[in-house]
């Protein structure tokens, strides 16, 4: 009988543990301790928000959205692509406005994680932390290898200039070892080196564009901004000439059907596109480092996401105007669809230059994509959940260096052992969940602690973020409906984050509960003796 009261109180006492909340005045605290510059503005944030979410997106998935997957497996949007344009935008909206509420209230690093923190408890956010790992480290990881393949298909446009083995390299030098793999078996000629006997295969413009990032953070985030900045300049400059140009040869007879494949293929492309809208959420992440976080943010993230959904819906009439996308579609078109079309146009100059856009536009990508993920675990360690040393800022910079290391260094081992797709997918998984989680955080914060300051306030709540929780919840269980490699790394992702809690977080956060608990009892007896 004691044995069993004994385990009840222990599981009781476990359970309350791990729901512990975080009180928000404490983060609020931390934060001022920590010591991070606060050097972001509100164009600096807007900058971040565009930055960070024009990218693969809008320069590579909106043909197979448009046109549909060659395999069948997705079927394609057509001209009803700028529909599936508006709904992915909605879904991000509600979101996007619960994001604000939080930022504005605790404006301190770490997003969701933290916000989960001061609702859910300490396990929660620690999953939470470990999904937003899957958005920015791995999200991080595809953006890079993109930006490779966006190279290699830049190199192969000046074969008449540059040397045969720069123009068109070596598969086993630009692909990751599963993309290799599939290109090996479909041309046995290719040729790849082995050590040991196991073939070598590394993505080398990937794996530097990731340290060259890396360096560039470490060196600051006013610095990251201002870069960013000239890459948001240069993708805006190269869509807009996309627009302009590509306006003379639209064809108005290409947007008949609307939607060719009904609203299967709306909803499918809705789900593909969202990818292009993941990013403006990062912007949340860098709380601390704003001047003016309570007025700044909402117009940070609510500006920056209704700047690129405009842009996007103008891309779509523009491609969709061109391009049959009723018909089956060259394969350049869903590589590269803006520049096959002035390519189509003959206008191969305007596609070399949209190349170079897209080049910078996942530059940009990258940037604000590692900066979130090192925001988070810099957050996280201070929880104890991760060392306290990746706290350490680099004298001279005051950025977390260490941890941006770390990240930067996890990246290239993603490069050399990930499988692309699945990345991709793992990512928006991560997304659906950290968004559903916030929608989720907000509605309990407004029933525990309605009286807190909140400068902006999500209007028609629980309505807002409840259609958040539907839009994005439906999107994620339509997804994992259909068969694919990520639907079954989601929860093994979940199940390991689980373990690495109880066996690491759980334990680091019990020892230094005791330790502030020793250190007190030692205070009040020197008090004692005085
Ligand atoms: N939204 C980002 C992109 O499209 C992730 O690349």
């Amino acid at each position: 009988m004691a044995e069993k009261y004994s385990r009840a109180t222990l599981s009781r006492n476990f359970l309350k543990t791990i729901t512990r909340i975080k009180n928000p005045d404490e983060m609020l605290a931390d934060a001022k301790a920590g010591g991070l510059e606060k050097s972001l503005g509100v164009w600096d944030l807007i900058i971040l928000g565009v930055g960070a979410i024009i990218g693969s997106g809008i320069f590579a998935i909106v043909g197979i959205a448009a046109a549909g997957n060659v395999d069948g497996s997705a079927p394609g949007a057509g001209p009803a692509l700028m529909v599936s344009m508006v709904i992915a935008a909605i879904a991000c909206i509600f979101s996007a406005l619960c994001y604000s509420e939080f930022a504005t209230m605790i404006p301190v690093s770490g997003g969701a994680y933290t916000y989960t923190f001061a609702t859910l408890g300490e396990f929660a956010a620690w999953m939470v932390g470990w999904v937003l790992m899957l958005e920015y480290a791995i999200g991080f990881i595809a953006v890079a290898c993109a930006w490779s393949n966006y190279l290699v298909q830049f190199l192969s446009g000046f074969e008449r200039i540059l040397p045969a083995w720069l123009a068109h390299p070596p598969v086993w030098l630009v692909n990751d070892p599963f993309t290799a793999s599939k290109l090996i078996a479909a041309n046995p000629d290719i040729s790849v080196p082995t050590l040991l006997g196991v073939p070598v295969c590394i993505n080398l413009p990937a794996i530097l564009i990731v340290l060259l990032i890396t360096a560039i953070l470490v060196k600051g985030t006013k610095d990251s901004a201002k870069m960013a900045g000239i890459m948001v300049f240069v993708k805006l400059a190269v869509i807009a000439l996309f627009v302009v140009a590509g306006a003379f040869y639209v064809r108005p007879e290409n947007w008949t059907p609307f939607a060719p494949n009904g609203a299967e293929g709306i909803f499918a492309g809705a789900f593909l596109i969202f990818f292009a809208y993941i990013g403006f959420d990062a912007l949340a992440t860098a709380a601390e480092e704003c001047k003016n976080p309570q007025k700044d943010l909402p117009v940070g993230i609510i500006g920056s996401l209704i700047i690129t959904t405009i842009v996007y819906v103008l891309v779509a009439l523009i491609l969709t105007g061109m391009q049959d996308t009723a018909a089956p579609v060259p394969a350049d078109f869903l590589k590269a669809p803006m520049a096959y079309c002035m390519t189509l146009a003959h206008q191969n100059w305007a596609a070399g230059l949209i190349s170079i856009g897209s080049l910078a536009g996942l530059t940009s990508v990258l940037l604000v994509l590692e900066m979130a993920a090192t925001r988070i675990l810099y957050a996280m360690s201070r929880d104890h959940f991760i060392s306290k040393r990746f706290q350490k800022l680099h004298p001279k910079f005051h950025t977390p260096a260490l941890l941006t290391w770390t990240v930067g260094l996890l990246a290239v081992v993603g490069i050399l052992t990930l499988n692309l797709d699945v990345a991709a997918e793992l990512c928006n998984y991560g997304t659906f969940t950290s968004f559903i989680i916030v929608c989720v955080a907000v509605l309990i914060l407004r029933k525990t602690d309605p009286d807190r300051p909140r400068p902006f306030k999500v209007p028609f709540s629980p309505v807002i973020p409840s259609l958040g929780i539907i839009t994005c919840g439906g999107l994620m269980v339509y997804k994992s409906m259909q068969p694919s490699g990520s639907a079954i790394l989601f929860p093994v992702w979940l199940g390991v984050g689980a373990m690495i809690y109880l066996l690491y977080g759980f334990v680091k956060n019990r020892l230094n509960e005791n330790k502030i608990h020793n250190e007190k009892v030692a205070i009040k007896k020197q008090e004692l003796y005085k």
